[in-house]
């Protein structure tokens, strides 16, 4: 029997596939927005190679994977009945990691991760009701806490829904929570809810920008618009994944809803800027906290207009709540349970930084057509053998 798990194409995705393959047995049924096996197989590979060269890669998609090509959107995700079913009979566990992090567009919001969320919900009810489901694990986020403003919060404190909402991202993340705990209550589940993922704690390599692309144009400023002092809660994506791998496996992790994030451990702006100086020989910025409404307005005024330093501003609009709040997530509940706590931001930043600035924000994918075809397994998977 299989996992089923979405959002293998997406950067955490990826992750997540990568350690269930080189760390665990069972195969996995991944769901692919693509037209055909090939176009999913290629999209895998721009994804995966992150993680694995070629040998390894195609040993994942021959020996352990089923591709299901649909889209989350879609009614039983636009599959034909037999392929639905087959899904269903072969699917013990779900993770479902798919999601549209998209907070300007509460169209995309509501589909994705709403009605999308209600889909993969309903493909577990049948696998429940045929045979049993040993866990289904939800990615969320910390940002379902909705508006904060200098707190430490716990898994249980941060839901409150009298409070508002930064983006209808939030918004949609919380109510995902909601209805896999009304729907699937008889069905072991688990809720976990990444803090902001940058990088990767052990290598520089990266292939999701745009938090990064945000950072990056702060640490360019020489006067910061910040409190010095502020915590910001920034979590390496091999952490993240290595926890949901981990507690998705368990028979019986100790609880049910996870912080993943750096928590009180996370650090301040002041001590992010230090190290950066440090490391790349560059003059410390000043701040100036009372700059804050000037600099939101004007990066508001930026984004509308045309070009790279709209683009930058555009995502410092959009991630400027979460920069502004001064609010950390108590990660003490993961800490126990893998026996370790994240990196520090600071031991990584500037290794990521340099990556993402030599690589102009994109991550170097070699294309398919660069596989090159000297051996008959590589022929094989670029002629279209199943996996
Ligand atoms: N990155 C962060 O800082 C962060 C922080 C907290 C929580 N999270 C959570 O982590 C999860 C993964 O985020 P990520 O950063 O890896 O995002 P990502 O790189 O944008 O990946 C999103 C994934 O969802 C898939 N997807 C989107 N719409 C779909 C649809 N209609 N049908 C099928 N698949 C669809 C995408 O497929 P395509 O490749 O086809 O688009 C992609 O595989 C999300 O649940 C997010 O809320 C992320």
């Amino acid at each position: 029997m299989a996992i089923f798990l979405t959002g293998s194409t997406g950067y955490l995705g990826s992750y997540l596939a990568a350690g269930l393959f080189t760390g665990h047995r069972e195969p996995l049924n991944l769901l692919v927005r693509a037209k055909t096996q090939q176009e999913a197989r290629e999209r895998l590979w721009t994804s995966l190679q992150l993680h694995f060269g070629f040998p390894e890669f195609h040993e994942f998609l021959s020996t352990r994977t089923r591709i299901f090509l649909g889209d989350l959107t879609a009614e039983r995700f636009g599959l034909p009945d037999d392929e639905y079913r087959a899904l269903v009979d072969s699917t013990d566990s779900v993770i479902h990691c798919a999601a549209s992090l998209n907070r300007k567009s509460e169209k995309q919001c509501l589909n994705v991760n709403l009605r999308g969320t209600l889909e993969v919900i309903q493909l577990a009810r049948r696998a429940q009701n045929r045979s049993g489901l040993r866990r289904y694990s939800h990615v969320s986020t910390v940002a379902v806490a909705g508006k904060r403003r200098n707190e430490v919060v716990t898994e249980d404190a941060a839901i409150d829904w009298a409070r508002s909402d930064y983006d209808p991202y939030a918004r949609t993340k919380k109510f995902g929570e909601h209805m896999l705990h009304q729907l699937l209550a008889d069905v072991p589940h688990t809720i976990f809810r990444p803090a902001i993922v940058l990088g990767d704690s052990r290598r520089p390599e990266t292939s999701q920008f745009d938090m990064v692309q945000a950072f990056d144009a702060l640490v360019r400023l020489p006067v910061l618009p910040l409190r010095p002092r502020d915590k910001i809660d920034i979590v390496p994506a091999n952490y993240v994944s290595k926890a949901i791998v981990a507690i998705h496996q368990k028979t019986e992790p100790a609880h049910r809803i996870y912080h993943l994030s750096s928590g009180t451990g996370s650090q301040t702006y002041e001590e992010l800027t230090d190290a950066l100086a440090g490391a790349g020989g560059w003059r410390r910025p000043a701040y100036w906290p009372w700059m804050g409404g000037t600099f939101s307005s004007t990066v508001n005024w930026l984004s509308n207009r045309k070009g790279s330093v709209a683009h930058g501003a555009s995502l410092l609009k959009v991630f400027w709540p979460y920069l502004d709040w001064n609010t950390v997530f108590d990660n003490s509940r993961v800490v126990a349970e893998l026996g370790e706590a994240p990196a520090k931001f600071s031991t990584y930043a500037f290794p990521l930084l340099k990556f993402s600035r030599v690589n102009k924000f994109r991550y170097p994918a070699k294309p398919w057509s660069e596989i090159g075809m000297d051996t008959p397994e590589k022929s094989a998977v670029a002629g279209g053998a199943r996996a």
